[in-house]
């Protein structure tokens, strides 16, 4: 993919940001990237462990809250994973250039529901760290997801409640502290890597739970 048309796709992705408060597209990446991180993803599900809620000082694992497993992850994971992260690092350049966002650090997870498993309404940013500003969702599901597979997105905007379908290659991107949201039961895995653009005040990035 030429850089040309990647700053398209930034732009995109800011102007829908900036007219509507989130972005959703479908040509974000091209499908081969999307099965390779797929790919990524399943080789690693044996290292996943439950996902908590509040960040890493006040960390619990709620059952009825969310039921999802996660794994953090960093540049070594493999090549498409540090591709991905490399296009997110040039993502946080653009809207810092663009938008002076003022992004200071980053952090991602792969994510698995397993069948049955669900997200709670919550907003993406703690009470004791509120530093996210920017939440961003790729989905890694196959791309024949049905509406009866479940595990919508579900925000809940100004304007109304919007669901949004979790197809393989959707990529959401939306502000961490102002949009309430929560994943509805996914009636078969579901895949997805998760992660957020963060400010820190004070210089010191804690890296996921
Ligand atoms: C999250 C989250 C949304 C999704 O991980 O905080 O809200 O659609 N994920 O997976
Ligand atoms: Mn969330």
């Amino acid at each position: 993919m030429n850089t040309q048309s990647m700053e398209a796709k930034h732009e995109l992705l800011v102007q829908g940001f900036i007219e509507k408060g989130y972005y959703v597209s479908t040509d974000f990446f091209d499908a081969h990237f999307i099965e390779k991180l797929r790919a990524d993803l399943k080789l690693l599900i044996p290292e996943f462990h439950r996902a908590g809620i509040g960040s890493w000082q006040d960390h619990i694992v709620e059952g009825t809250i969310r039921r999802d497993e996660v794994l953090w992850i960093d540049q070594e994971t493999s090549d498409a994973t540090g591709e991905f992260l490399r296009r997110m690092e040039e993502l946080k350049d653009y809207l810092n250039y663009t938008c002076y966002a003022g992004i200071n650090g980053s952090e991602f997870h792969y994510a698995r529901y397993p069948k049955g498993a669900f997200y709670k309404k919550h907003v993406d940013s703690f009470k004791s760290n509120n530093d996210r500003l920017f939440t961003v969702v790729l989905y890694l599901n196959e791309t024949n997801w049905q509406p009866s597979d479940g595990g919508h997105l579900k925000m809940y905007l100004p304007e109304g409640e919007q669901l949004i379908e979790p197809q393989g290659g959707k990529i959401v991107f939306f502000k961490s502290d102002e949009i309430e949201h929560e994943v509805l039961p996914a009636n078969r895995e579901r895949l997805s890597v998760t992660g957020w653009f963060r400010k820190s005040e004070v210089g010191i990035i804690s890296n996921g739970i």
